[in-house]
Parts: C-alpha cells; sequence; structure tokens
C-alpha cells in the first residue's frame, strides 16, 4: 500500500507548547519564535502551519497557556513572511461574526496569494469563551446549528454579490463582503463526535482528529470516512500526533519520563475541570477530564522512539486509518521538527507513505552532493 499524506505543524502560539511541565522545552510563544518555526516549516517541506485559539490559560507553576497570541492576526503576519506553506488559523464560530470572519479571510487570500486555511471551533469550554461573555450555553447540536449558519453565511458571502439570510443565530440584510477570495478558502473542523463530524463533512473539508490511543485515532479516522460515505461525501482526515523522537527509543523514553517527572499538575487539573463542565457528547472534553486524571505532562497515544520507531508508528496510522495528514506537535519545534522533516519522513516513504518533506530532504542532500563535487572539481583544478 502506498499513500501521499499532508505534514503541517501546529505551531505553539501558547507558551509551553503542549506539554505542561517544569521540565519541557522553555516555549515562549512569542510572534518571533513561531516565525522562525513557520519558516522552518517551510524549509523542510511541510505543508501547513497551524494556529490554535486559546482565550484562557491554566495557570500551575508553569502558567500553562497564560500566553497566547491570536490566531488570525499571528497568521496574517505569517502570511506575509511566508511563499509556499499553507497558512491555517482558527476561530471559534462563537466568538467571531461570520461576516467579519469573511472579510478576515478574504484579505488573508490577498496576503497568503491563496494558501490561507481556516480551522472551525464550534465547542471548546464554558471557562474559555465564559470569562468574557461570549460562551452560548447550547447543547452540543445546537453549538454545530450555530456552526451551520456559520460556515453557510461565510460561503455565501464569498460568493455572492449581495446576501440576505435569516437565520435563528445570525441575521444578514442586503450584506456586501468585498473583496472576494481567489476561491474558498480550505475550512478544516476538529468536532471529533459523530455530529462534529457529519457537520465537518457536509460543510468542511477535512476533519481534524485526535484519539486517546492510536487504536481509537485510527477508528475515529475510518468512523469519519463511514459518516462521509453515508453521505455520499468525500473529506480528509488529519491526525493530531504528539511526536517525541530520540537518537535511540530508550533516549526518547528518557525524555517523556522526564516531561512526566515535572508534570504541571494544577494547570492539568485545571484544564480538567474546565473542559469537565461541560462534557456531553464533546469527545475532546472526556480526553482533557481523563487527562486530568492520568496526569500526564506527555499524553497517551504520543508517538516516541527512535526515527525508525517513529515511521513504523506513523505509517501503521496512516495505512490502518487511511489518513490524508498529519499535524504535528512536538517538544521543541526547531530540532525535533528537524528530526521529523529529515529523518522520519525519508523513513516514512520507504513504508509507502510520501511526503513532501521525504521530497524536500532528497533534493536538499542531492543539492549539498553537487554543491560537494563542484567545490572538490574546483579545488582538483585550482
Ligand atoms: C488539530 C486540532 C486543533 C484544535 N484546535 C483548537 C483550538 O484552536 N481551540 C480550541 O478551543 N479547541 C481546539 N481543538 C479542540 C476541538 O476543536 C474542540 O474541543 C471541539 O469542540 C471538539 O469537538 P466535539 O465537541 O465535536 O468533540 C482542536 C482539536 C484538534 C484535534
Amino acid at each position: 500500500m502506498s499513500k501521499h499524506v499532508e505534514l503541517g505543524v501546529f505551531i505553539p502560539v501558547g507558551n509551553g507548547g503542549w506539554i505542561p511541565s517544569v521540565t519541557s522545552p522553555d516555549i515562549r510563544s512569542t510572534y518571533g519564535y513561531n516565525r522562525e518555526v513557520t519558516l522552518l516549516a517551510e524549509q523542510l517541506g511541510l505543508d501547513f502551519a497551524l494556529s490554535m485559539a486559546k482565550w484562557r490559560g491554566y495557570g500551575g507553576s508553569t502558567g500553562h497557556w497564560d500566553y497566547t497570541l491570536e490566531s488570525m492576526t499571528t497568521m496574517a503576519g505569517l502570511a506575509d513572511a511566508t511563499s509556499r506553506i499553507q497558512i491555517w488559523a482558527t476561530v471559534h464560530t462563537m466568538i467571531f461574526h461570520p461576516a467579519v470572519v469573511a472579510k478576515m479571510a478574504a484579505t488573508l487570500d490577498q496576503i497568503s496569494g491563496g494558501r490561507f486555511g481556516l480551522n472551525l471551533v464550534a465547542g471548546s469550554n464554558p471557562s474559555d469563551q465564559g470569562q468574557m461573555g461570549l460562551w452560548r450555553d447550547l447543547d452540543h447540536r445546537g453549538r454545530y446549528a450555530l456552526a451551520e449558519e456559520w460556515i453557510t453565511a461565510a460561503r455565501r458571502l464569498w460568493s455572492e454579490d449581495r446576501v440576505d439570510f435569516d437565520g435563528e443565530f445570525y441575521t444578514l440584510r442586503d450584506c456586501m463582503s468585498y473583496p472576494k477570495p481567489r476561491r474558498h478558502p480550505q475550512v478544516v473542523c476538529a468536532g471529533t463526535s459523530d455530529t462534529g463530524f457529519r457537520f465537518t463533512i457536509s460543510h468542511c473539508d477535512g476533519c481534524f482528529l485526535s484519539g486517546q490511543s492510536h487504536a481509537d485515532l485510527v477508528s475515529r479516522a475510518l468512523r469519519a470516512k463511514e459518516i462521509a460515505a453515508e453521505l455520499g461525501r468525500t473529506t480528509k482526515t488529519y491526525a493530531l500526533l504528539t511526536v517525541i523522537p530520540g537518537e535511540t527509543d530508550a533516549e526518547a523514553q528518557a525524555r517523556v519520563d522526564d516531561y512526566n517527572a515535572g508534570v504541571d499538575v494544577e494547570a492539568l487539573r485545571t484544564q480538567a475541570f474546565e473542559y469537565g463542565q461541560d462534557v456531553r457528547e464533546n469527545t475532546m472534553a472526556r480526553r482533557m477530564v481523563q487527562n486530568g486524571r492520568d496526569l500526564l505532562a506527555v499524553s497517551e497515544g504520543s508517538v516516541v522512539g527512535a526515527p525508525e520507531t517513529i515511521a513504523a508508528t506513523i505509517a501503521g496510522l496512516v495505512l490502518d486509518g487511511d489518513l490524508d495528514g498529519i499535524t504535528l506537535i512536538v517538544p521543541d519545534f526547531l530540532d525535533d521538527l528537524r528530526t521529523v522533516a529529515t529523518r522520519v519522513a525519508p523513513l516514512l516513504a520507504e513504508r509507502g507513505v510520501h511526503t513532501l518533506a521525504a521530497t524536500a530532504t532528497a533534493t536538499a542532500a542531492a543539492t549539498a552532493t553537487a554543491a560537494a563535487s563542484t567545490m572538490v572539481a574546483a579545488a582538483g583544478r585550482g
């Protein structure tokens, strides 16, 4: 079996990255650091850079995510700083009006030259958006009903001259929105419940997925494609994976043990409390509550090991789950990202999982060899 997958990086716009621990790399979440990460990702041949939207941190000894850059404005800067990589920003449908984001997206389409994509979040938790009075106490279905109106209104504004729209949540009267984007931006959503999948498959281009374990991830990925088939549609699936590399499996595991030893228990408990206020059908919330019980800085389901081990695990997930993309989280977004792109991606190709990163690595190696031969020849002549 052989498959092409997109590789992207979940850039660390929140301090501490995704490992709430006093012993993990001290990620500062500044624009400068995220710019460096995104430029590196572009150079390494990654397909996309995604940033999250988060409004409230979890405190604790690390002050986890107390500092977060805003997603749309960060990605506007990164769209201008880059030239090839896809630039995906996140918005909460409860926070931003669709007409505001429709115009922001059209602007970002120009800044990026057509590389802009949108990650829609229909949920999150009552503390995050509630702190500013913007959490709407809708049940799960209600949230996706709102998201459905939201994306319908945005898509109409991207296509039509004037829009009249009478919804339960939004009203548009002779609403004009220019400029139009050259084409509708790629829209993804991480609604990992069946309701979330139905919304995503009907209205968006791709499903972001995460899982408590590898088996859970594969089953969610296959479930998304099953629902797409039921709806007579297609969708792309992108798995969110935390990857912790080492020279050997033992070295990688030692990193995990070290991060777990320094876990910020208070931050994890706060996160579990905030998501625990609203579990219902929300699969992500259930995971956060579980994380608050496990109290691990590195969540179960992370991919840990030497490059060969990581490649074997990721190839298994891609082929078993028929995945179309991987969104990467790493502890150190410079060194570890380089390891994944230059050492894991070529090994993935040997296992039938092809990425632009592997091609970029092979091209860089061939160019370096050609440059070295030219220098040797020149030295011989001299
Ligand atoms: C790749 C990925 C990116 C996400 N980005 C965000 C984000 O930026 N902000 C946020 O609040 N939640 C984010 N989430 C979480 C989910 O979008 C959110 O909890 C959603 O409500 C879960 O959907 P469900 O309620 O259908 O399970 C992300 C999840 C994944 C897998």
